[in-house]
């Protein structure tokens, strides 16, 4: 007998047809995210990464799960299709077609906490005892808890789920975790013995554990904490998967020398990555395929969507920043907006009030307070004043503002675009531009200002109070003396 050390002798099928009714939510509960990745995801990057050819059975809401798998993985996995959903061991029959390897792993698509390590201990333990089938194992004590109990005795052992099971589930406390690696041969002797449940009508994949143990073939056990094999069958229990999840993720970046200011109240995704010496504050959301450099600090509730962020950048306070890139030594905020594929290049600095979209600030431009600046061009070295707007939509077509190296935009200003503003020119403040501005120019676009000596005594001398002034003025005059 040759033992099947290599990945190559085994295939795995993923469980992904269920119906998710537990969710309550009318859609598949595989493709709920669990730090920012479908659950179901989880469990088969790891055959991916095994290289183990992989089958997936879909069925419920099959064309939004296969789209999830596929956007990831290509085609790397296969799918089978299961017309009705009558239970794990009706889905394995649906697969027959597909077996090639001998040993066949079957894992739940529900269980996004396994690792690599617990299905190799499992793949092992398989083949040194040359088992005909393995499962993992979980210690879990709760009697509310839905699991299959794994009942052991002398020269003997079988799972009965927790709905069929008579007798108090609270000493039972040895737990199915929906991970099996089974020999071909045995399925393909034995699948069709398997007898739908009399409480529950549906065929298990579990009962195959007692069929091989009654005819006393080798069954084999390996245990796992709880906390790597938790099903997630509501968002009870999926809630408590993602704590762990983040957990995990945010241990990871720790170790790495990134500090987190309250851990538990950060949202991060797995596809984030953090480099040393940075800090993220409280209520930071990070997410999507965000990447942070070095030393950065990300202040408190910013949130960073796909968002790249260079070495020494500071995020102050609730920033937005999304599909856009910010360079080194930036600062950013408090409370800007950028996104749109906005790009600001080193140095420079947006700030409070301040919207970036579809734009690129040069290398030490700054705006620093309460501005707009939409499908903009802004040059190196730039200052553009307080409540800039860059009127960039006409009702039908955007239009860009080109502004270049040295320019200085006074406060105030509305920029109409199209319109380039060349380099070193100056606008007066409150200016309205509507042409472009060449070099050096000093642009004025406001209207002049004009002083009438002794106008403001002969302006009052007019002011007389109009009855329903008057009026207003005595009623608000009973209500705040009733006031008090
Ligand atoms: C299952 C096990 C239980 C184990 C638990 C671990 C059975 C009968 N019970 O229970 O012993 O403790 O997992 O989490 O297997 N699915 C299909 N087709 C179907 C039914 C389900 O593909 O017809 C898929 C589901 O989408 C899911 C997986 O199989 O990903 C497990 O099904 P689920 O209903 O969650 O099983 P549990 O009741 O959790
Ligand atoms: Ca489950």
């Amino acid at each position: 007998m040759t033992r099947h050390t290599k990945a190559q002798s085994i295939q795995a099928i993923i469980l992904a047809a269920g119906a998710s009714s537990r969710f309550k939510t009318g859609r598949t509960k595989l493709v709920e995210k669990i730090c920012g990745r479908s659950m179901v995801l989880y469990p088969t990057d790891i055959f991916v990464n095994l290289n183990i050819p992989t089958v997936m059975v879909v069925g419920f809401q099959k064309d939004i799960l296969e789209e999830v798998v596929k956007e990831e993985f290509g085609n790397k996995v296969t799918f089978i299709h299961q017309q009705e959903q009558r239970g794990t061991g009706h889905a394995i029959q649906c697969t027959r077609d597909s077996w090639h390897a001998d040993t066949i792993l079957v894992i739940n698509g529900d269980m996004p906490l396994v690792t690599q390590e617990n299905i190799e201990k499992l793949i092992k333990k398989h083949h040194d005892n040359d088992a005909t089938i393995s499962f993992a194992t979980a210690h879990h004590c709760d009697p509310e808890a839905m699991y299959g109990r794994v009942i052991q005795g002398d020269d003997s052992i079988k799972i009965i789920e927790a709905k069929d099971f008579e007798g108090d589930l609270s000493e039972q406390c040895c737990i199915n975790a929906g991970i099996y690696l089974i020999k071909r041969s045995f399925l393909e002797n034995y699948l069709d013995k398997l007898q739908p449940s009399a409480v529950t009508k549906e065929w298990y994949i579990t009962d195959l554990i007692n069929i091989a143990s009654a005819h006393k073939l080798t069954v084999q056990t390996v245990a796992v904490p709880f906390d790597r094999i938790r099903g997630v069958n509501d968002f009870k229990e999926l809630w408590a998967a993602e704590q762990i999840k983040k957990s995990e993720i945010i241990q990871h970046w720790m170790s790495n020398g990134v500090r987190f200011a309250v851990a538990h109240n950060v949202q991060i995704d797995w596809n984030v990555t953090i480099e040393s010496g940075t800090s993220i504050g409280s209520g930071a959301q990070l997410l999507g395929n965000t990447k942070i450099g070095k030393d950065c600090a990300i202040e408190a509730f910013t949130c960073l969507k796909n968002a790249i962020i260079g070495n020494r950048t500071t995020v102050y306070a609730n920033s937005v920043i999304e599909k856009s890139e910010i360079g080194a030594d930036c600062f950013v905020g408090p409370f800007s907006f950028i996104h749109g594929n906005s790009t600001l290049n080193n140095n420079a600095t947006i700030g409070s009030f301040v919207e970036v979209n579809r734009s690129e600030i040069g290398a030490f431009s700054k705006a620093k307070h309460l501005s707009y600046l939409g499908d903009t061009t802004v040059g190196q070295k730039v200052a553009l004043g307080a409540g800039l707007v860059t009127c960039n939509y006409d009702g039908i077509n955007k239009h860009k503002t080109i502004i270049k190296d040295n320019a200085f935009i006074g406060g105030n200003n509305t920029i109409v675009a199209p319109v380039v503003i060349d380099e070193s020119a100056i606008t007066a403040a409150g200016s309205t531009i509507t042409e472009n501005v060449p070099a050096h120019a000093l642009a004025i676009g406001r209207a002049r200002q004009i002083n009438k000596e002794g106008y403001a005594d002969k302006v009052r001398a007019k002011q007389t109070i109009k009855p329903l002034a008057s009026a207003m003025t005595e009623a608000l005059k009973t209500t705040y003396e009733s006031q008090q």
